[in-house]
């Protein structure tokens, strides 16, 4: 079986470190080698830092993947999708790399970035550097309790990484990911019942709302949908909290063996059920970035370095 990289179906970590960057012209021969050894080398890290659950993944930009590996490509690799909808938008920033570094330490995010960066010295440019961090009991910046309905256990692997379906592909994942900019004041100014009928859940004790209380304009009612054969439509989320007095927000990242769940998803936010119910956590938080990507399995990287 392919090896997955370890940061795809993770559990939580106190501290992420992402970066994001473009290739330079031609660089693609050395970028493979090279990333397939960053790769490799996060791979290593994971058991060296074991006392700091150190993680970590490559993606590889939905734009950028043909000049990468032009002998072949994931089924169902497409770009991120610009939706729009009123004054609730999507934005579209594609990137050519995504590096996601996660532990329980700082630091040790810190040096792996740096690690990563000096490998990478004169192949790419960083667009972005973001950093974040758990927020009290795996809570958002809005006070509610994130990640609760996720995948758990061996279940994650069956929802986040591609099967024999695709078969040069087995153990990697679509990666989506958006950073979201809250408007903390504007939601602090709402009852914390509105809050909590923006959600669907219980603030304080995170519980569900009973399926009759539920408003179609929630959030969990938007993002909770069925495929045709009535099937839960799944996806991994690893987002984190991040940010500073000047910006915060959540960076959100879905993985998933198929980018179609995430793009129902969010296309369900922000246009809602055709009868105006659109997603009102939307109301208060903003996409300003949004970046499709591919993460290859250990294997398929080493193997496309040569
Ligand atoms: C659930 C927060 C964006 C998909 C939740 C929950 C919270 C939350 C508090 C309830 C607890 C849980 O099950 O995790 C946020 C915030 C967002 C955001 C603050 C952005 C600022 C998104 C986006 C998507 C998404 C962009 C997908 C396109 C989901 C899903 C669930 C969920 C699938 C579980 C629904 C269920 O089955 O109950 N989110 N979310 N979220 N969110 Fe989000």
């Amino acid at each position: 079986m392919p090896r997955e990289q370890a940061g795809v179906c993770a559990e939580g970590n106190l501290h992420g470190l992402y970066l994001m960057f473009n290739a330079e012209e031609q660089a693609e021969p050395t970028l493979r080698k090279v990333l397939a050894e960053i790769a490799a080398w996060l791979q290593a890290s994971v058991d060296q830092n074991a006392d700091c659950a150190f993680n970590g993944f490559v993606a590889i930009g939905a734009n950028y993947w043909d000049e990468l590996y032009p002998d072949s490509r994931p089924a169902q690799l497409r770009p991120f999708p610009a939706f729009e909808s009123e004054d609730r938008t999507a934005p579209v920033q594609p990137v050519d790399i995504f590096v996601h570094i996660r532990s329980d330490r700082l630091d040790i995010n810190h040096i792996a970035a740096m690690e990563v960066c000096q490998r990478l010295t004169g192949l790419v440019q960083l667009v972005e550097e973001v950093r974040s961090f758990r927020y009290l009991d795996n809570r958002d910046l809005t006070g509610f309790v994130d990640g609760t309905e996720n995948p758990q256990g061996s279940h994650r692997r069956e929802v986040a990484l591609v099967g024999a379906e695709d078969e040069l592909f087995i153990g990697g994942s679509y990666i989506h990911t958006q950073r979201y900019q809250h408007q903390m004041q504007r939601w602090a100014k709402i009852s914390q019942k509105q809050q909590e009928d923006t959600i669907g859940r219980t603030k304080i004790e995170n519980i569900e709302y009973a399926s009759e209380d539920k408003p179609l304009t929630c959030h969990i009612k938007r993002t909770n949908l069925k495929d045709a054969d009535g099937k839960s439509m799944e996806i991994l989320r690893q987002s984190m909290p991040y940010g500073d007095m000047n910006e915060q927000g959540l960076f959100f990242i879905s993985c998933c063996k198929t980018p179609a769940h995430f793009e129902a998803q969010l296309k369900s936010m922000i246009f809602g059920d055709g009868h105006g119910h659109y997603d009102h956590l939307l109301d208060f938080t903003q996409a300003v970035t949004g970046s499709a990507y591919f993460a290859p399995s250990l294997d398929y990287m080493e193997n496309a370095a040569g």
